[in-house]
């Protein structure tokens, strides 16, 4: 049985990731994290996720719930998670990564605790997704060069961060692609001007409980690419991330990506 502590337990992924774990027979939820102070703290994790008590208690308190043989699984706040990730780190646990919104710095932080830890950091855990990367970076070879790249992605009215960590990861895909230098143009303006050869437009809608919609259009003139990737819930990265735990157990120390989880579990090939 893998034991993790979940951290950020309260929130939107925490609540699907624990109640996807209640119905998985490998998995279990050691330790559950909140911030110190919450009305929830204190009370069983089973009254959070409506599933029955559990008898696991919410902490506010990491030293609590840091304990050797877990897997640390983190969907909260950058802040907070760069916080954990550093104890998690000096503990040499595995460490799965899903939070979003991550500045460079913060990045190369994660980067620096991987090499001592299996570390497995994703923008996005749901499956399709990450072949989306796949498939829009195929794209971006083949297309015409002259076509005008546009990446729309639309979530929640509550995400904090924009873009998402999945359009700044499809930009990636694109660049790999094309093998060119483009700048990105975040939304545009009427101070923008007419769009330019060499630039990646990056559009976020907010609105509503929309779980996370990606759509990577390849613009050329009478014609257009479209590939769309829709999550129809947030059990789709709570699915995700449960395969995601199953492939850090028994990792060597290093940094992991989706990829890696599609190309041990899908037998897919992603040279
Ligand atoms: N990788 C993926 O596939 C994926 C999918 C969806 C979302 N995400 C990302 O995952 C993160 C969480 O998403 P969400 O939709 O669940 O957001 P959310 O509903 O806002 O949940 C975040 C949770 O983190 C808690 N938190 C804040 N500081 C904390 C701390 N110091 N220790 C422990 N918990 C802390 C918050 O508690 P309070 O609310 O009580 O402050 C909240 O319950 C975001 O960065 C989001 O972009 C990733």
């Amino acid at each position: 049985m893998i034991a993790i502590t979940l951290s950020g337990v309260a929130g939107r992924m925490g609540v699907a990731i624990g109640r996807a774990v209640a119905t998985s027979d490998d998995i279990r939820v050691a330790g559950a994290l909140g911030p110190p102070n919450r009305p929830y703290t204190g009370h069983d994790l089973g009254e959070q996720l409506g599933t029955g008590t559990q008898g696991i208690v919410i902490e506010g308190n990491v030293g609590s719930v840091l304990q050797p043989g877990r897997t640390w699984v983190e969907f909260s706040t950058p802040k907070a998670s760069i916080a954990h990730a550093e104890q998690v780190s000096d503990m040499g646990l595995p460490l799965l990564i899903g939070t979003t919104g991550f500045t460079d710095s913060q990045v190369e932080v994660i980067r620096k605790y991987s090499e001592h830890i299996p570390c497995l950091v994703g923008s996005n855990m749901s499956l399709g997704a990450n072949l989306l990367f796949l498939l829009t970076e195929y794209a971006a070879r083949l297309v015409d060069a002259d076509a005008d790249i546009e990446i729309i992605e639309s979530h929640h009215r509550f995400k904090r961060d924009a873009p998402s960590g999945t359009a700044k990861d499809l930009t990636e895909s694109i660049l790999r692609g094309r093998r060119q230098v483009y700048k990105a143009v975040y939304g545009r303006a009427p101070s923008s001007g007419p769009r330019t050869n060499r630039e990646i437009g990056i559009h976020s809608i907010r609105a509503g409980d929309i779980s996370g919609e990606h759509t990577v259009l390849f613009g050329s003139i009478g014609e257009r690419i479209e590939l769309t990737h829709r999550v129809q819930s947030v059990d789709t990265f709570a699915h995700g991330t449960l395969h995601a735990i199953r492939f850090l157990q028994d990792r060597p120390a290093g940094l992991y990506t989706m990829m890696d989880v599609i190309r041990s579990t899908m037998n897919v090939s992603t040279d």
